[in-house]
C-alpha cells in the first residue's frame, strides 16, 4: 500500500494522506540553521546544535505521537482547520504534502478555501520561512481569521525538557509590531534570541501558552483561536509561544499571502541592548527585511533549487530502472547530505540531546557526502582529527557546537581510529588535495599538541597494529562498528551503560571485523604513502597488513564463514561452536570488502552462507540464530529482543557492505538483488510493512525472528544512506575516484542492458556511457576515453579539460 508518490521531474515525494503510519518527515536547511518537518507540519527548528540552541520545543514520545510544530490555523466562521490537518485534525476536502531538497509545501482545502504552507531555509540565513498562501474558491468573499503558532524552546533542549523549577520562572519575550522576540536568558549569559514575525500587520499575539490554549487544552483546542480572539499574553515565566491573529478578507477567486519568519540572532555582548531591558533588533530586523514579498520568497526558493540541482548534477545516473534513477540521482544523495549535517543527532528518533556527531558515524557519512562539497568534508575530517588523543585512540562522540569531545562516553571503542584513515581516503580520491595531510591538528583539541593531520592517520594505524590479542587480532575494547558487542562489559545493573561501565577490562576480547578494517583501510593508508613517496613507511605497513590477512584467514576462519570475535575468555563469538550467534554479518562484508580470502576462495563461501543463513526477503539479518537470552560476556547485543536492532535485526547499515562485496566477487545480480531489498523506492508499494518514509534509509527494519518483521524503525540518521550511495555508485555503477585517475568497472544485473552517468570530479565533467548488450554481471571489454582506447580500467585524471566522453563496452 501506498500513502503518496514519487514526483523525479520535480525531485518530490508527493504524500497524500495526512494519516501516514508514521510521521513522514523532511529536514529543511542544510548549513547552520535546521528544521525538521513532518507531513502534518510537526517538528522544531536549531541553530548549529539541536541540544544547545534549540529554537522551538517537541515532545518526543508524545500521544499522539506528532504534536508540537509550527501550526497555521484558519478560522472560517465556526469551522477551524489546518492545511496540515494537525493540530485541530478537521477533515480536509484536499490535502497533499510535496516534501522536496530543503523546502516542504503543505497543501489544504476546507469549504473553497485552499492554503499551501510552503516552509524552507533560505541559504546563508539563520532562518525558517513559512509562506502561507490562502485562496477563495467559492463565488462569494470570505472573512477569515488566521492564526499561527510556535512553541519556543528554552535554548538547551535538556534543560527545557526536566529542568522545570527554573524553567516556570524564567521565560521572556518581547513583542514589537508583528515581531516576537524570544529572549529567555537573554539578561545573563545569553547573547543570542529568537525572532517570529510576519510581513503583514497584525490583529493581535499571543506569547503565554496558557493564555492561548486555556488551562485544560493542548494546540488542537487552543482557546483563543476557537473564540477568534487573540489575548495579547505577553509571557513571564511558564510557557514562551509566538502566535499571531491576522484578518483577511477574500473576494471571490482571490488569493493573499502571508510571509512568517522564524529567525535565529546574535549581538556581541557590548551591543546587546537597544535601551535597559530592551533586545538590540538590528541583525534581525536585516534578515526579516529579505522575506517581505512573494518576490523575496520565489528568489530564495529558486536560489535553492539551483543550489540543489548543481550539487545533484555532481552524479547523475539514466537508465531504464526508474527507482534505481531517483534513489541514484535524488533521495540517496539527498539522505547522504542530511546525515553529514546531523550525524546521529537529531531526527524524530534521535532526540537531539544525546550522541551529537558520532566518530565513527561521521567518518562514514562523508563517504556518500565527499562528492557533492569537498571543501565542507576538508573541515570535517580536520574537526573529527581534532578529537582524536594523542594514542591514536578517539573519543566516540563530540558535540557539534563546541566540537568538544564527549567525556561521558569517552573512548576505547577500537575501531573509531581507522575510520579517520577511510574518511581522509576517500576525501583524497575524490579530490586530490594532499596538503590536507600537511594540516596542523590539535589531539583531544589541544592546540600545545597540534600535529600534521598525516601524523593522525599514523597514528590511527599504529593504535590498532599495536593492541593485539593472543590470536593476533585487534583487541575490541569496548566495541567495535557493534556498538551492541560488549566483550569487556559485564552489566548486570538495570540502567548502566552497556558500552561503558568498565567491570571487566579482560584485556583479550579480540575483533575480526576491525581485522577486515586493518586489511581494508591499512592498505588505504600505505596507498597514501605511497603517493608521497614514503615508500618505507608503506612496505612497513604492507608487511603488517599482510600479517593480519593471514592471521584473518586462520584465527578468524571458522569453516564456512568469518568469525565475529574473540570473547574475554577466548571463546569465539560467530562460530558454529556457538549455541546461538553462529555467524554475524559484518566481518563477511567488511573481510571480503578488503579482498581477505578472494583469492583462496573462502570469500565466496562466505558470501554464500550469508545467502544461506542470514538472508530473508526484506534484508539480510546482521546475526543467526538470535540472541534468545541475555548473555553477561556479549553484552547489549543480546539484551534486545530477537530480531530487533543488533540482535537479528535486519540492520541496514551492514546490508551494503555485503552487496559491495559481492560485486568484489563480481556478482551483478546478487549485488544488486541485495541493494535492492533495502532500498526505500522498492518499498514504496509495502508502505504499511515497512512503516517508515519510502524515500530514505531506516537503521532498522525487524527481522525475521520479530513478530512485526519488515517493519522499520529509526529513519535518517544511518550509515546506510552513505554506504549505499558508495555501493551504488563505486561498486554496482562501478565509476570510483582512485588515486590516479577515475575507475569504471560496473558489477551489475546481467538483465540491465548498460546505463549512462555523469560524473563530475577534480572539475571534469565525465559523460560515461556503459554498453551490456553482452548481458554480462561485470567484466570491461573495452574502454575508450576521448577517442583514445584505455588499456587498464582508470582513465587518468584530465586535469586540462572541461569534458571527457567515455564508453564502456562490457563483456
Ligand atoms: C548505530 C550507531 C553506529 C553503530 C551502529 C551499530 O547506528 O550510530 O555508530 O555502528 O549503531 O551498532
Ligand atoms: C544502542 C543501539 C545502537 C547504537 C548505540 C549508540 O546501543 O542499539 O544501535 O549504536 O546505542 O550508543
Amino acid at each position: 500500500m501506498q500513502y503518496g508518490y514519487f514526483d523525479d521531474k520535480k525531485k518530490e515525494y508527493v504524500i497524500t494522506t495526512p494519516r501516514t503510519p508514521l510521521p513522514w518527515i523532511n529536514y529543511l536547511g542544510s548549513e547552520d540553521f535546521f528544521s525538521l518537518i513532518s507531513n502534518t507540519a510537526g517538528g522544531y527548528s536549531f541553530y548549529r546544535d539541536a541540544k544547545l540552541l534549540r529554537l522551538t520545543r517537541y515532545r518526543y514520545n508524545n500521544c499522539p505521537g506528532d504534536v508540537g510544530g509550527r501550526y497555521y490555523y484558519i478560522k472560517n466562521k465556526d469551522e477551524v482547520w489546518n492545511p496540515g490537518w494537525q493540530p485541530v485534525k478537521t477533515e480536509l476536502d484536499h490535502y497533499r504534502c510535496r516534501h522536496g531538497l530543503g523546502y516542504t509545501v503543505i497543501e489544504g482545502e476546507k469549504s473553497g478555501i485552499s492554503a499551501a504552507l510552503t516552509c524552507f531555509v533560505p541559504l546563508g540565513e539563520h532562518c525558517e520561512v513559512d509562506r502561507l498562501a490562502l485562496t477563495n474558491h467559492t463565488a462569494k468573499p470570505q472573512t477569515l481569521t488566521l492564526f499561527s503558532l510556535v512553541e519556543f524552546c528554552l535554548w538547551n533542549a535538556v534543560d527545557d525538557a526536566s529542568n522545570f523549577q527554573r524553567n516556570f520562572s524564567t521565560g521572556e519575550v518581547e513583542v514589537e509590531g508583528n515581531s516576537i522576540y524570544h529572549k529567555t536568558e537573554y539578561r545573563e549569559r545569553r547573547n543570542h534570541y529568537a525572532v517570529y514575525a510576519v510581513n503583514k500587520p497584525v490583529a493581535g499575539f499571543d506569547t503565554d501558552r496558557e493564555s492561548f490554549c486555556g488551562a485544560h487544552n493542548g494546540f488542537e483546542a487552543a482557546e483563543a483561536v476557537f473564540e477568534g480572539k487573540p489575548r495579547n499574553s505577553v509571557a513571564s515565566g511558564w510557557a514562551p509561544i509566538g502566535s499571531h491573529c491576522l484578518e483577511v478578507t477574500l473576494r471571490p477567486g482571490e488569493s493573499s499571502s502571508f510571509i512568517f519568519v522564524l529567525g535565529y540572532a546574535e549581538n556581541l555582548p557590548e551591543k546587546k541592548w537597544s535601551a535597559p531591558g530592551v533586545i538590540n533588533k538590528a541583525s534581525a530586523q536585516r534578515m526579516l527585511a529579505k522575506f517581505q514579498t512573494d518576490v523575496q520568497v520565489e528568489e530564495a526558493l529558486t536560489a535553492l533549487g539551483t543550489y540543489w540541482e548543481d550539487l545533484l548534477s555532481k552524479f547523475r545516473i539514466g537508465s531504464e530502472d526508474e527507482k534505481l534513477n531517483r534513489m541514484v540521482n535524488i533521495w540517496n544523495q539527498y539522505q547522504c547530505m542530511v546525515t553529514f549535517n546531523m550525524s546521529r543527532s537529531a531526527s524524530y528518533y534521535e532526540s537531539g540531546m544525546g550522541r551529537g556527531m558520532g566518530f565513527r558515524d561521521s567518518c562514514q557519512d562523508l563517504l556518500g557526502f565527499v562528492h557533492l562539497i569537498p571543501h565542507r568534508a576538508r573541515q570535517r575530517i580536520l574537526d573529527i582529527a581534532a578529537t582524536q588523543f594523542e594514542d591514536g585512540s578517539t573519543y566516540h562522540q563530540y558535540q557539534p557546537l563546541t566540537k568538544r569531545g564527549n567525556t561521558d562516553v569517552g573512548s576505547g571503542f577500537n575501531d573509531d581510529p581507522l575510520w579517520l584513515i577511510a574518511a581522509t581516503a576517500a576525501y583524497l580520491r575524490e579530490t586530490g588535495d594532499f596538503g590536507i595531510l600537511q594540516e596542523s591538528v590539535p589531539f583531544d583539541n589541544n592546540t600545545e599538541k597540534a600535529q600534521p593531520l598525516l601524523e593522525h592517520l599514523r597514528r590511527s594505524f599504529e593504535y590498532t597494529a599495536t593492541r593485539k590479542g593472543a590470536h593476533g587480532l585487534p583487541l575490541i575494547g569496548r566495541a567495535d562498528w557493534n556498538d551492541c558487542l560488549n566483550l569487556n562489559c559485564f552489566s548486570d545493573q538495570p540502567g548502566e551503560s552497556f558500552q561503558t561501565c568498565s567491570n571487566f577490562e579482560s584485556g583479550r576480547a579480540e575483533s575480526v571485523f576491525i581485522a577486515g578494517m586493518f586489511v581494508k583501510y591499512g592498505t588505504e593508508y600505505a596507498e597514501i604513502c605511497e603517493h608521497l613517496g614514503k615508500t618505507e613507511e608503506s612496505s612497513r605497513i604492507r608487511a603488517q597488513v599482510q600479517k593480519m590477512y593471514d592471521t584473518v584467514l586462520d584465527a578468524g576462519w571458522d569453516g564456512e564463514w568469518f568469525r565475529r570475535a574473540y570473547d574475554a575468555f577466548d571463546a569465539p563469538v560467530g562460530s558454529r561452536e556457538c549455541d546461538e550467534g553462529q555467524i554475524f554479518i559484518e566481518p563477511q562484508g567488511m573481510c571480503v570488502m578488503a579482498g581477505i580470502g578472494v583469492k583462496e576462495g573462502h570469500a565466496a563461501k562466505a558470501l554464500q552462507s550469508v545467502k544461506d543463513r542470514l538472508d530473508t526477503e526484506y534484508g539480510i539479518v546482521l546475526l543467526q540464530p538470535a540472541y534468545t537470552t541475555y548473555r553477561l560476556n556479549l553484552g547489549e547485543i543480546s539484551s534486545y529482543p530477537p530480531g530487533y536492532k543488533e540482535n537479528a535485526g535486519i540492520f541496514c547499515h551492514s546490508n551494503p557492505w555485503v552487496s559491495c562485496a559481492e560485486a568484489v566477487l563480481g556478482n551483478g545480480d546478487r549485488a544488486f538483488e541485495i541493494y535492492r531489498k533495502i532500498c526505500p523506492a522498492y518499498l514504496e508499494e509495502i508502505s504499511e510493512i515497512h512503516r517508515t518514509e519510502p524515500y530514505v534509509y531506516s537503521q532498522m527494519i525487524a527481522g525475521k525472528d520479530a513478530p512485526r518483521f519488515g517493519e522499520a524503525k529509526n529513519s535518517w540518521l544511518t550509515g546506510t544512506a552513505a554506504w549505499n550511495f558508495v555501493n551504488v555508485s563505486q561498486y554496482i555503477l562501478g565509476i570510483r575516484p582512485t588515486f590516479d585517475g577515475l575507475c569504471i568497472d560496473p558489477c551489475i544485473p546481467k538483465t540491465l542492458s548498460g546505463f549512462t552517468v555523469d560524473r563530475i570530479c577534480r572539475g571534469v565533467r565525465y559523460r560515461i556511457t556503459v554498453d551490456n548488450s553482452a548481458g554480462v554481471q561485470n567484466g570491461v571489454r573495452r574502454l575508450i576515453a576521448d577517442g583514445i582506447e584505455v588499456p587498464y580500467r582508470i582513465v587518468p585524471y584530465a586535469v586540462h579539460k572541461k569534458d571527457c566522453i567515455i564508453t564502456v563496452i562490457m563483456g
